[in-house]
């Protein structure tokens, strides 16, 4: 067909009419697919793949009321104190406050030995002061975490007033009550084997402070369990009666408003009544004497199956409030990996509370953990165990450990707190650490509190005290009392050297560790923080580095810290950065400023326990 021929057919109509279909159908398929990739990535920034709840956007600071602000001059901290500090944590950045056992309580375990759950300590103030405090707490955005304490009561409390009385009756099995050793039928030992009324107790059971967990009562004729102090008779779980107890407890704080709750001590929360006559093995640990809770296997009385469904019972009380209320409320149940409990038995809390608290900080920082391989070691392990899809989360120090600065050096504590505030997951600051304080070392016999130093005397007291971790926040320079109280003589003594560590000198300071502890909030509160992928970069003998990467057009951030003892230079590793330019956005040390450029490659010279951040973009 000549060209002549086909160009009259490509005048008819229906091939003209073709033309301009396929025509309209190319644009509007482009437009189509350009508007599709649009809305792709507006609603991708708009939704992130998953929101995040207040408990894993927030940072935690743990305030120890006996020791953060005492407002009425008699030497103890108290909830007023608190309410006048709150600006303080507000400029901290911090968005959630656990806080230590606030109850009725005859303090001989300075809290943790309650005598009425639903009452206000007068040493911390009255239940309106509670109440305004949460009441402003609320109104600045902040959240309040309780210590809720299941696993025994005071001896005070009305209901072992009750119990000891008889064997029967209303409150008779609310704790662990067995008979003594029957001799006949078991091995006793010889020491308690006499003619005395109370025999030998039930089993060998060991308390955690020390010495028998079994206290004979006269009245009852009868043995009841402690596990920690014998002021603390451990509550008998399985008496629905006791779960109904504590559930209404949860219930009486969730009524006032409080977010939530972290449970106290919960491996020891089950007995199971068929091993009441059961000893546990010994140990066989070097050095431990026969009295010391080391000596034993705890293979009957820790971590038990049935604690968990315990711990179920009480998740649900807060998983149903928290529907009827339209907020989640927070949990967090403290459970310590021991050689007895497996990797497992702790995946499960994770099941029953938001999350346990992960204490592979704590237990494994230290004068012995000084090189970035021994941290990336700690990092990596406990990243790995959390259970797909969920949250981890990060802890320094406590009331029952030592403080990170005296464990690391002071000259660490901002790599350490940039390890708690960086990685994924949440933070838990205990206070007095934004600053840097110090265990208090030469606290007498005289001055100790801690029933678990008290009970070891003058010449050992030291070895299991937790006193020095739990001295007055440091507040100024002021005499007498570091603005803590206007009373020299404060609960415990205050830690000598308060005069240079403190909240009002450090915040004049550009490169303190207050400043930098704020720096870093502020830091995480960035997206790639919040949901970013975290990249451990190969750790040298002194340096330890990752980096977080969040896709949506936001930076990417290099944390490079050195934890050793000698300077080094970072040599950028392909798996954590692109080989190019940051900026310094958090320092801690002289070598650079907020703001410098720097080449990652070549220019990240750090002097121990210097630390740098730098904000880079992949392309
Ligand atoms: C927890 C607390 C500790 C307390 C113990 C007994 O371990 O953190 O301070 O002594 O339980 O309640
Ligand atoms: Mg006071």
């Amino acid at each position: 067909m000549s060209k002549e021929e086909l160009l009259q057919f490509s005048q008819k109509p229906f091939w003209v009419g073709l033309r301009w279909a396929g025509f309209i159908t190319f644009w509007l398929g482009f437009f189509a697919i350009v508007a599709a990739v649009i809305a792709l990535i507006v609603l991708e920034e708009k939704c992130p793949e998953e929101s995040l709840d207040w408990w894993q956007t927030e940072v935690i600071y743990q305030v120890y009321p006996r020791s953060f602000q005492d407002s009425d001059g008699d030497g103890v901290g108290d909830l007023k104190g608190v309410s006048s500090r709150l600006d303080y944590l507000q400029e901290l950045g911090i968005g959630t406050i656990w806080m230590n056992p606030i109850y009725k309580s005859p303090m001989k375990d300075f809290g943790y030995d309650v005598s009425d759950y639903v009452d206000i300590d007068p040493i911390f103030g009255t239940m309106e002061e509670f109440e305004h405090l949460l009441g402003i707490m609320h109104e600045k955005g902040l959240k309040l975490v309780m210590d809720f304490v299941p696993n025994h009561s005071s001896d005070q409390h009305p209901w072992f007033v009750e119990s000891r009385k008889s064997r029967d009756n209303e409150y008779s099995d609310y704790y662990v009550w067995v008979d003594k050793r029957d001799c006949n039928t078991m091995s006793c030992d010889t020491s308690c084997s006499g003619n005395q009324p109370q025999g030998c107790p039930p089993n060998n059971w060991l308390s955690v402070p020390r010495g028998s967990a079994w206290k004979w009562d006269q009245t009852r004729q009868q043995y009841y369990l402690h596990t920690y102090l014998a002021e603390q008779p451990d509550l008998n779980f399985n008496n629905p009666k006791v779960v109904k107890e504590m559930q209404d407890i949860l219930l009486f704080w969730l009524d006032k408003g409080v977010d939530g709750f972290r449970l106290d001590a919960v491996s020891h929360i089950h007995e199971d009544t068929d091993y009441y006559n059961k000893d546990e093995p010994p140990s066989n640990k070097p050095n431990i004497t026969a009295d010391d809770y080391k000596y034993l296997k705890h293979i009957y009385t820790l971590d038990l199956p049935d604690t968990i469904e315990r711990l179920r019972e009480f998740r649900q009380v807060m998983n149903e409030y928290g529907t009827t209320a339209e907020k989640h409320i927070f949990s967090v149940n403290e459970v310590y990996i021991t050689e007895y409990t497996d990797v497992e038995t702790i995946t499960k809390h994770y099941d029953v509370a938001d999350m346990p608290f992960n204490f592979d900080l704590i237990g494994g920082l230290g004068p012995e953990c000084h090189t970035g391989a021994c941290i990336y070691g700690l990092v990596n392990t406990s990243l790995g165990m959390v259970p797909e899809g969920r949250w981890s989360n990060w802890v320094l120090g406590n009331h029952d450990e030592g403080r990170i600065a005296s464990k690391m050096g002071g000259t660490y504590e901002s790599a350490m707190n940039a390890l708690l505030l960086l990685l994924p997951g949440t933070p838990t600051t205990y206070y007095g650490e934004e600053i840097g304080m110090l265990d208090h070392g030469s606290i007498t016999f005289n001055e100790t509190r801690d029933p678990r130093g008290l009970i070891l005397g003058p010449d050992r007291y030291q070895e299991h005290s937790r006193d020095p971790a739990r001295t007055p926040m440091q507040w100024d320079s002021s005499e007498p009392s570091a603005g803590f109280s206007t009373n020299p003589e404060t609960w415990l003594p205050m830690h000598p050297d308060y005069k240079t560590i403190n909240v009002q000198l450090q915040v004049m300071i550009d490169n303190s560790t207050l400043n930098t502890y704020k720096a870093l909030v502020a830091l995480r509160a960035k997206r790639s923080f919040q949901e970013g992928d975290l990249v451990l970069a190969t750790p040298t003998d002194n340096l330890f580095a990752f980096s977080r990467n969040f896709k949506h057009g936001e930076p990417s951030y290099l944390c490079v810290m050195n934890v050793g003892y000698e300077a080094e230079l970072y040599a950028s590793s392909e798996d954590v950065t692109a080989n190019n330019e940051g900026e310094v956005v958090v320092k801690y040390g002289t070598r650079f400023k907020i703001g410098d450029k720097i080449k990652i490659d070549e220019q990240i010279q750090l002097d121990p326990g210097e630390l740098v951040v730098v904000e880079f973009y992949f392309y």
